[in-house]
């Protein structure tokens, strides 16, 4: 069931959401009402088990909680392999997508190493057509994954000093390139900082959709992949910890992308490369932008996050944050 259009989402959503202009504009068209199924459960609130998520609580853990930062000690080697694999991945609650991925998954990866050690990814392509890994950030020419394309079947290893330090990220290179970033092969690279950053609770939200029909703009979009995922299980921290987030923009067909939270503000560092913040409660990305959030929440409860483009929260991009003492 991956035929579906913009509109018959949002006419699908419409009975169970209150209707926002946006909505009643969609019922108004009075689209096929093939999908309705899908959302049928959906809650007036889009929250916990109603939502139309897929998946369990833990899966998507090793993509929202990167691996811990070393301390530094430049010429240590840090290793990771990736295979580029086709998969159907569920997208949102009975919606697949044929997608190309890094390791199965879309995002791919956190690759997470730091400034000064030595970035090796050894590259094996198990897909269907040519792809690469050009990662952001400085390296030399032939380790950049725009020339040296890796066919099906073939490998290829990268290996750089990582640096700068900073929210990085990393994906396929291969052309035609709109069609393999939006197909999947992305992912988030980060590299801390010779002096460790402070204690927080970390985080990665990598954003992008999905064109589950193939007309060229997305028909969901997610965090860490899925829609309305965090909102099925929204995030649990503590008042007490600074969340941390390494945030980054993957989407394609979309000039931008976004994040809000509600109820307080954060300190956001611009590609987490450098020591100025503004301190904000929106951010504005295009694709291939990124930086580190700090928020230090002031209240507890439930607080909602989602992209400030309204349709794209309607259509997935949307969670939600449990604050307890
Ligand atoms: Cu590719
Ligand atoms: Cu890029």
């Amino acid at each position: 069931m991956s035929n579906f259009t913009r509109r018959q989402l949002l006419v699908a959503a419409a009975p169970a959401v209150a209707a926002t202009p946006l909505l009643k504009l969609a019922v108004d068209q009075k689209s096929a009402p093939a999908a309705t199924h899908h959302l049928a459960g959906a809650h007036a609130d889009m929250t916990g088990a109603m939502t139309p998520a897929p998946g369990g609580p833990h899966d998507l853990d090793a993509l929202l909680y990167p691996p811990a930062a070393l301390a530094h000690q430049p010429g240590r080697v840090r290793e990771y392999e990736i295979a580029a694999v086709d998969r159907e991945i569920e997208v949102a609650a009975g919606v697949f997508f044929a997608a190309w991925t890094y390791n199965g998954t879309v995002p791919g990866p956190v690759l997470r190493a730091t400034e000064d050690d030595v970035l090796r990814v050894k590259f094996a392509n198990g897909g269907s057509h040519p792809h690469t890994i050009h990662f952001h950030g400085i390296h030399p020419a032939n380790m950049d994954g725009v020339f040296e394309v890796v066919e099906p079947g073939g490998s290829y290893t990268y290996e750089f000093p990582a640096r700068p330090y900073g929210m990085h990220l990393y994906h396929c290179h291969s052309t035609p390139l709109k069609k393999h970033i939006a197909k999947g092969l992305y992912g988030a690279l980060i590299i801390d900082p010779p002096a460790a950053r402070r204690p927080a609770l970390e985080l990665v939200m990598v954003l992008s959709g999905f064109d589950t029909d193939g007309d060229g703009a997305n028909n969901f979009y997610g965090v860490n992949g899925p829609a309305f995922y965090y909102a099925k299980y929204p995030i649990r921290v503590r008042r007490s910890q600074t969340v941390r987030i390494y945030l980054a923009n993957l989407t394609e067909f979309d000039l931008i992308n976004s994040f809000h939270l509600h109820g307080d503000f954060f300190r956001y560092y611009p590609t987490g490369s450098g020591e100025s913040f503004e301190y904000t409660d929106t951010v504005m990305l295009c694709q291939g932008q990124r930086g580190i959030v700090e928020i230090d929440f002031s209240n507890t409860g439930r607080f909602m996050f989602h992209a400030h483009q309204s349709e794209f929260t309607e259509l997935g991009w949307m969670g939600f944050f449990e604050v307890t003492d």
